[in-house]
C-alpha cells in the first residue's frame, strides 16, 4: 500500500525547527519553521534538574557557547548560554507557548530516567487547555522510555524512531501502539515501508534535505519527511 496523495497530503516536519535557517532547537528555529509553512515541528528534549530543555547533543560545544556535558552544568548556567543568534536554550513549555497550536509538535525524548513522565505531565496540561491530541506526537529511539510514556499517557500519539531495520519490520511500532514509524533515510527499505503501511502506520523519514532525495521520498510513497529546509518539500 502506498500513499494516496489526494487522500493524505505529504507531511513536512521542520527538523529541530527550521534548522537550515536558524539555530536548531531554539524558539527562533521553531518560529522560522512555522513561518515557512511546515505542518509539524520536531524538537529534541532532555530532562535536567526537573526542566525539559531543547537540545540535541549531550555536549554543549556544537550548538552553544558552553563547554562540557549539559548534564554537568547547573540549570541557571545553561539558561545563560547562547544557543546561536542570541537565543537561549528553551524549555518545552516556552516552545509550546510560542507555537500555540500553529503547527503539530513532535517531541523527541533524548534522555530517560523520568523524561517520559515529565513530558507527559507538561503535555497533559496543554491538552487540558485545548491543545488537540492530533497535533502532538512523542517519539524516541529509546523504546523503553517511549513504552513508559505510553503507559503514563496512552491518549497522546507516539512514533517509534528507528535507525535500522528490525527483524520484525514495523512490528515494534504496533506493539507500542504507535501511530508512525519515524525512520532514517539510510534504512528506508521498501519492505519496511510496505509492512508499516499494511499495519496502518504512517512512515516519516529523517533527515531529508536534498531536493532529489525529497522527490525520491515522495515517489516512494512515504507519508512525510523531517527536513531542515521545509520550503524545499512544500508545494
Ligand atoms: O525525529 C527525527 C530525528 O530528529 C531523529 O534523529 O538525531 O536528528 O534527533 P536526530
Ligand atoms: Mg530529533
Amino acid at each position: 500500500m502506498s500513499r494516496n496523495p489526494s487522500a493524505s497530503p505529504f507531511t513536512v516536519i521542520a527538523h529541530r525547527g527550521g534548522s537550515g535557517h536558524a539555530p536548531e532547537n531554539t524558539l527562533l528555529a521553531l518560529d522560522t519553521g512555522i513561518k515557512m509553512g511546515a505542518h509539524w515541528l520536531e524538537c529534541d528534549v532532555q530532562l535536567h534538574e526537573g526542566a525539559l530543555l531543547l537540545m540535541h547533543d549531550l555536549r554543549l560545544e556544537r550548538t552553544t557557547n558552553g563547554k562540557g556535558r549539559l548534564a554537568d552544568l547547573p540549570l541557571a548556567e545553561l539558561r545563560r548560554l547562547d544557543a546561536g543568534k542570541g537565543q537561549q536554550i528553551p524549555t518545552l513549555e516556552e516552545v509550546l507557548d510560542l507555537v500555540d497550536q500553529r503547527a503539530g509538535m513532535n517531541i523527541e525524548l533524548k534522555t530517560w530516567n523520568g523524561t517520559a513522565a515529565a513530558v507527559a505531565k507538561v503535555l497533559r496540561e496543554y491538552v487540558a487547555q485545548g491543545w488537540p491530541l492530533d497535533k502532538l506526537m512523542v517519539s524516541s529511539f529509546h523504546l523503553p522510555e517511549l513504552y513508559e510514556f505510553r503507559q503514563i499517557a496512552p491518549e497522546i500519539p507516539i512514533g517509534v524512531l528507528l535507525c535500522g531495520v528490525p527483524l520484525d519490520w514495523a512490528g515494534c511500532a504496533v506493539e507500542l501502539g504507535a501511530v508512525s514509524l519515524n525512520v532514517s533515510d539510510e534504512f528506508l527499505d521498501e519492505r519496511l515501508l510496505a509492512d508499516a503501511h499494511a499495519r496502518g502506520l504512517k512512515v516519516y523519514v529523517y533527515t531529508v534535505n536534498h531536493p532529489e532525495e525529497i522527490a525520491r521520498m515522495k515517489a516512494m510513497g512515504v507519508d512525510g519527511i523531517f527536513t531542515n529546509y521545509p520550503e524545499r518539500a512544500l508545494g
